[in-house]
């Protein structure tokens, strides 16, 4: 995915397609400034893309970001398993309700949990596998925007399907499916509620 870059206060790149990009994390000289925001902003569901492969180098810059991420007792409960055979996902796609387009991407990336190894009593109620594992992918997400890749989070899908295609053992979760590749669409924002909805201040209101 790219924004075009007119605005001269962004830091802009070229992706292997020749297309410009907003980059923020990378290649920065002393002094360049991180605009996290704007990847924020200009993050979107893809779901079209190209078939141009993406760099080894890019796609673990991506990863490492998830490598990074926090986690209830540092207990680091995930695997990201990196689908690049196109036959595999192919079928993927049919433990996702058929969304062939998925399998356009060159990567899907399926994250696995392990509620054993995770916090067990977060707030006193919950396993912090699902909330640890979303940090970790929210990470992914916003690296691969900032490499000027698309992504989007699949999370309607058939457990036990992905399981048996991939072999993932009985104790370990799948949390979500992530297509990574360049885009080949350029979506409107799905908006979202206005600040003062979802915010209040001292006391729930
Ligand atoms: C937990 C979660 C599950 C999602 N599941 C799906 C899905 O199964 N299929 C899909 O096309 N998009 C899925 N999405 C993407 C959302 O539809 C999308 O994030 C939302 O409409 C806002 O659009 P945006 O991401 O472009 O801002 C999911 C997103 C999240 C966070």
């Amino acid at each position: 995915m790219f924004i075009p870059v007119d605005q001269s206060s962004i830091l802009s790149k070229t992706n292997p397609l020749g297309e410009k990009y907003i980059c923020v994390l990378n290649d920065l000289s002393a002094g360049e400034t991180v605009d996290l925001p704007e990847v924020i902003k200009a993050r979107r569901s893809i779901r079209r893309y190209k078939p141009t492969p993406i760099a080894e180098d890019v796609l673990r810059k991506i990863l490492g970001a998830a490598r990074l991420a926090p986690s209830a007792n540092n207990a680091q409960p995930w695997k990201f398993i990196v689908v690049r055979d196109e036959d595999m996902k192919l079928k993927l796609t049919g433990a996702c309700n058929n969304k062939k387009w998925m399998a356009e991407a060159p990567v899907i990336v399926v994250a696995c949990g392990f509620p054993d190894e995770a916090d067990s009593y977060m707030g006193g109620y919950m396993n912090s596998f699902s909330v640890d594992v979303a940090i970790a992918l929210d990470h992914m997400i916003l690296s691969a925007t900032n490499e000027g890749l698309g992504t989007c989070w699949i999370g309607r899908f058939k457990e036990e399907k992905v399981k048996d295609l991939l072999k993932i053992p009985s104790d370990v979760k799948v949390l979500a499916l992530i297509p990574l590749g360049y885009s080949n669409e350029e979506p409107e924002s799905a908006g979202r509620k206005n600040l003062s909805e979802i915010i209040c201040y001292d006391k729930f209101s």
